[in-house]
Order: C-alpha cells, then structure tokens, then sequence
C-alpha cells in the first residue's frame, strides 16, 4: 500500500457537501423498503407513486441519520427501468451528491470531460425548489448533483412525506463512509484519472494484486477522495489469479460495471451488528482462528475481543488508530451488491490487513455459489 499526496483544497472546483442520496432500481421498491426499514432500521421519509401524480415509477426515500436511501421500480412494461433491472438485477444507479450549486457543478466537469446525463434543471414545490443535474460515471452509474439550499421539504418536489406509522429501531448507523466501484479489466487507472480530472479527487492509497490476494484470487483497488475527503470511491478492478475473482464474479452477473458496497459508519458496531443479526442480516463467515493472533496484529483496543469473535468483526490498524469492519453477503439475489459496517477509532484506512481473511472468506461463498 502507498499512501499518496493529500489533496490541494485551494483549487476544489467541486465542492461537495457530502452524500445526498443513493438510489437504488428494485424490482419491488415496496418490498425492498420493507427491508431495509425492518432489517437495516431505515425511516420512512417520503413515497411519490400513482396516488402523487408519478404515473410511471415508485419511489420510497427512507433515511437513517445521513444516509438517505432511493428505492425505485417501474409501474409499466417497457422503459429504462425494465431496461435497468433485465440487465442488472437490482442495483445503485445514482450516487447523488449535495452540492451548493448544481448548475456550476455540471459547467465544471462536464468542461473537464464528463458525459452529461442531463442538464441542470429546477424541480419545484410549494416547499421551495431543488436543482439537479447528471453526469455519467463507470457502467451506467450516474451522478447526480442535488441543490436543495432553497428547499424546506421533506425530501424533493414530486415526493410527499411518508409515514406508515411501521418504525423499526434504527441500528445506529451514521452516514456513508466510502462507496465501491467495481470496473473491467484494465479501466481502474481510466476511472481514478476521470474522479481526479473531471471531478477534481485525489487518489489516497492504492493496492495492487500483492496487497489483495490471496492463494486463488487478487484485485487491485485505488481510492479517490474529494477535497475535504467526505466523499470517498475506491476503484476495484480484477487482477489475474488461478481462480475467478470476486470482482469478476460481480461484473459477470451485473453485466458490466457498478457500485459494489456501500460503507455505513456507526459508533458502535457491537450493538449494530448484532441488531442487524437479531433481523436476520447475513454476513460474511470469518474463521475462529482470525482471533487467535489479531491482538498481537492490532495492538490493544478499547474493545473486548469476545464479542467481536462472536460476531465476527474485524479488525486492522494503521499510523492513526484502528478500524473495526464487517461485510455482509450480497443483499440482492445476484451476487452483486453488499454493505460494510464500519467503526472508525482513528484509522483513516480500509481495513488491508483484513483483505486475506475476508476475500477468502468470500471465496467460500463464490464455492458455494459454482463461481470461482
Ligand atoms: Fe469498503
């Protein structure tokens, strides 16, 4: 691993305010709300469907702390969406961001080179207006720019608010911490340099197939941050191995590239995961034996270990302090997308010490699946 220069903020020609949203295309949003309301303890925020006026699409936004969840199906035959969910199963399509000016922020990289998506444009209510505009990155992800300084509603104009009055408990969980792109072979080094030129990232660290491999599989993975490093993608691609790789695996049953997890940060994740457990959550196995010398690894945390081993939880440490991490297994029926829980005590790294374990850990599943 390399750690690489931090990031002039002087010429930040893009600044972001973090994530505003993540909208996932479902083939049953209601049921896929459900879900995530029941097992991720999401909130209901705000629905537009047939009763609003949205006569060719479903939305439900449902939000926990700062992270904001889109789940979106379409209501007719035919379309994009169809389009969409044939191709890819369910999975991310926009990765939107809050920015103070949406207009300037598709001037500005759509100058660098970005593809639009679409033109700045005004959606208004009586609760005030936002501005949104898009631009394309990897597969057929977009980004979506989202300016709502003028806007006093629940979530956007179109959407009402919504209250089923079914709250689940939240778990805990804080905000998005990082948000994988899975890409093709060879295209990592094209998408670092579209995030540093078109939206102005630098690349933090980079690991190359020595770093994460293990006996059958390797990948190698860059992270991009932004400026004030609220927003961070790394970039995974795969690497040669005797075996195929997880990030093969994903592409093939994605049909090309996309978002591959979703980094949700708490400040406790004993108490998270074993809520997400109790709800019937799947993670990733990890071996007793992890356990056996990763004292020795890590140093002294704060922690007992026995409820990490019980759960499952991993740990690493770099210069700055330690992280505990846990994945889940896919939560779609492809093996495509998962989430991370994440618990940062200082480490501002990813957790690279943890890669062997937890890629053959994923290993085991890609066995079970008849896909390595
Ligand atoms: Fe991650």
């Amino acid at each position: 691993m390399e750690l690489e220069k931090i990031i002039p903020e002087a010429d930040d020609f893009l600044p972001l305010l973090g994530t505003d949203h993540v909208e996932i295309i479902v083939g049953n949003a209601k049921q896929a709300a459900y879900y995530y309301m029941s097992a991720w303890g999401f909130q209901p925020l705000a629905y537009k469907g047939l009763e609003n006026g949205s006569k060719e699409s479903v939305s439900y936004a449902i939000r926990q702390d700062k992270i904001t969840l889109v789940l979106t199906s379409p209501l007719e035959p035919g379309g994009d969406l169809n389009r969409h969910i044939n191709e890819h199963g369910d999975g991310v399509k926009n990765v939107a961001l809050w920015v103070d000016d949406a207009t300037k922020s598709w001037e500005e990289t759509t100058k660098r080179g970005a593809k639009s998506a679409f033109e700045p444009k005004t959606l208004q209510d009586t609760d005030g207006k936002v501005v949104l505009s898009g631009i394309h990155t990897y597969g057929e992800t977009i980004h979506i720019f989202v300016e709502r300084k003028d806007y006093n509603g629940t979530f956007m104009p179109g959407y009402t608010a919504w209250d089923p009055g079914y709250k689940p408990e939240p778990v805990g969980l804080k905000y998005i911490d990082h948000m994988v792109g899975n890409v093709g072979w060879g295209e990592m080094n094209t998408w670092c340099k579209f995030y540093a030129e078109v939206m102005g990232f630098a690349q933090i660290i980079s690991f190359d197939d020595k770093d994460i491999s293990t006996e059958y599989t390797a990948l190698m993975s860059k992270v991009m941050s932004n400026g004030n490093g609220r927003i961070k993608f790394p970039i995974n691609e795969p690497a040669e191995g005797r075996k195929k790789s997880q990030i093969e695996e994903y592409i093939d049953y994605y049909k090309g590239a996309g978002v591959q997890h979703l980094a949700v940060a708490t400040d406790n994740i004993i108490e998270t995961v074993t809520q997400l457990k109790d709800r019937g959550v799947d993670f990733l196995y990890v071996p007793e034996n992890y356990y056996d010398d990763v004292i020795d690894r890590v140093g002294e945390i704060d922690e007992d270990l026995e409820p990490l081993k019980k759960l499952g939880i991993l740990i690493d440490r770099d210069d700055e302090g330690y992280l505990l991490q846990l994945f889940t297994k896919p939560v779609l029926d492809r093996p495509t997308m998962f989430f991370e829980i994440i618990q940062r005590k200082g480490a501002q790294s990813f957790g690279k010490g943890n890669f062997k374990a937890l890629f053959e850990a994923i290993e085991r599943e890609q066995e079970n699946r008849g896909t390595l």
